[in-house]
């Protein structure tokens, strides 16, 4: 449970520019939805969040954890009367709180700690982050006083064309004294447009002499809201960029860095190296000396250490240390290979688990099955674990040797040290080392011995 200060977190509006069914905060900036980023930085910050929804933004309760406050605004009728519903949600607070919009997912904790610390070296009741993010946007415009304090406020479609031309903008983060906050809150009117407008705040403050300062950040790509999908195109482009830098600085490789992408939740080893056109999807590990790519799709997997996995499909899947797969194969939820599998083209495992040094080379499906050690699958074995009812499954001991397009009809057994000859549609469990050939097969003793070099 987070303690600390309350991180007021505004994600109650309707999002229309997004023109969406889901609410706007749901979608998704590097694989987690815009109000996890803004969640991340408010409790990176220590704080603990109060999260503002309304009907509309509902659903997005589902990802603001459990140690978060929900206040519902309904109807949302503009920042500063969002920020007044969040307050009745903690009564008893006082000392300081953040305030932070729930589509701005480029926010960093450290930032909302600077705020905290401007605010404290100039005794201001009040301390906003700005940034010179130009003038073709629809950001607020800061109006400094001759202090260098901020005036005012002026949101941009309200601004006159000389206002608008002010460089400085808005960027929608605050740290505030929450007593003060209580009685500024609560004089907050509805404008023009109908809303209440948190930024009213500083004109008010201004008016009765209070003084609000401004961090300006040299790094304005923090600030960037997310209004509509070109916006949120933007945003990303920019997680992406972050993310991929703060691996290659713990020591990842990556080759053409742009052509891959990988989620905010991906924890990639030192010394592992990602090739080009790479997708690292969910909550994916990949261990040291670990190559991923050209060309690869991973999804919520785990990978040991020096593996290599070339142009091919992983999702939900497990490997150990020195495993490869690829290129073409697909490995689904429940794949698990053990160390030193190799898996070569148009393979697909699923929901199976491939004993040490177990080779499976070309073209073949293993399904709901417990393949032992150093089993060599040939091309084209298939396990028929789908009776078109239900699922069945298939068992292989250690040292076996299926041949070339086996069918194994699950459930079945084939035992240690056993073979199934080329062709052979293995409709009965095989002992122990033992031989079945033909079709249906017929199960005979082993006479001589094979050759397991491939
Ligand atoms: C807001 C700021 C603007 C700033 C910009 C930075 C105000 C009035 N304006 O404008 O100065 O430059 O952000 O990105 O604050 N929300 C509620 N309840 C409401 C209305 C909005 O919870 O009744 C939430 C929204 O879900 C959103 C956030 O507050 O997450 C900001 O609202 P939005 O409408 O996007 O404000 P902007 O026009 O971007
Ligand atoms: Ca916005």
């Amino acid at each position: 449970m987070t303690s600390g200060p309350p991180g007021i977190v505004l994600a109650a509006g309707l999002g229309t520019r997004m023109r969406s069914q889901t609410p706007k905060v749901l979608h998704h900036v590097a694989g987690k939805p815009l109000l996890s980023h803004v969640l991340d930085a408010v409790r990176g910050a220590g704080a603990r969040p109060v999260v503002v929804l309304s009907k509309e933004s509902e659903p997005a309760r589902a990802v603001v954890g459990d140690d978060a406050i929900v206040a519902i605004q309904e109807p949302p009728r503009g920042t500063g009367d969002a920020v007044r519903v969040a307050l009745t949600k903690i009564p008893g607070s006082s000392g300081e709180a953040f305030i932070v919009y729930g589509d701005t997912p480029l926010l960093r904790a450290e930032t909302l700690r600077a705020l905290s610390e401007l605010r404290a070296k100039r005794a201001a009741p009040l301390a906003l982050l700005s940034g010179m993010v130009g003038t073709a946007n629809a950001y607020g415009r800061i109006i400094r006083d001759t202090d260098g304090d901020v005036a005012r406020i002026v949101e941009a479609r309200l601004a006159t064309a000389d206002e608008r031309r002010l460089p400085e903008s808005n960027l929608g983060a605050y740290a505030v004294d929450i007593a003060w906050l209580r009685t500024a809150v609560a004089r907050l009117r509805a404008n023009e447009t109908g809303e209440v407008f948190l930024t009213d705040l500083v004109a008010l403050a201004t008016a009765d002499g209070t003084r609000v300062a401004a961090h300006c950040t040299d790094d304005p790509d923090e600030g960037m809201g997310v209004n509509t999908r070109v916006e949120l195109a933007a945003a990303e482009d920019v997680v992406r960029r972050r993310i991929r830098e703060r691996h290659m600085l713990a020591g990842v490789t990556f080759h053409d860095p742009s052509s891959s992408l990988v989620d905010a939740d991906v924890t990639i080893a030192p010394d592992a190296i990602i090739e080009r056109g790479s997708v690292l999807e969910g909550h994916t590990r990949i261990g040291s000396g670990t190559r991923i790519g050209p060309y690869a799709i991973v999804r919520d997997t785990t990978i040991g250490e020096r593996c290599r996995v070339e142009a091919s499909v992983l999702e939900g899947a497990t490997l150990e240390d020195d495993v490869r797969i690829g290129p073409y194969s697909h490995l689904r939820p429940g794949a698990y290979l053990e160390q030193g599998v190799e898996m070569g083209n148009f393979g697909e495992v699923k929901n199976a688990r491939l004993g040490k040094g177990t080779k499976m080379h070309h073209f073949s499906y293993i399904g709901d099955a417990v393949v032992g050690q150093r089993v060599n699958i040939g091309a084209g074995t298939i396990t028929l674990n789908y009776d078109g009812v239900r699922k069945h499954r298939t068992e292989i001991g250690d040292d076996a040797f299926i041949g070339s397009d086996s069918l194994l009809r699950a459930p079945i057994k084939v035992g240690a040290r056993s073979v199934t000859g080329a062709g052979s549609v293995v409709t009965k469990d095989v002992p122990d080392d033992m031989l079945a050939v033909g079709v249906p097969a017929r199960i005979r003793k082993k006479t001589e011995k094979k050759d397991r070099a491939s």
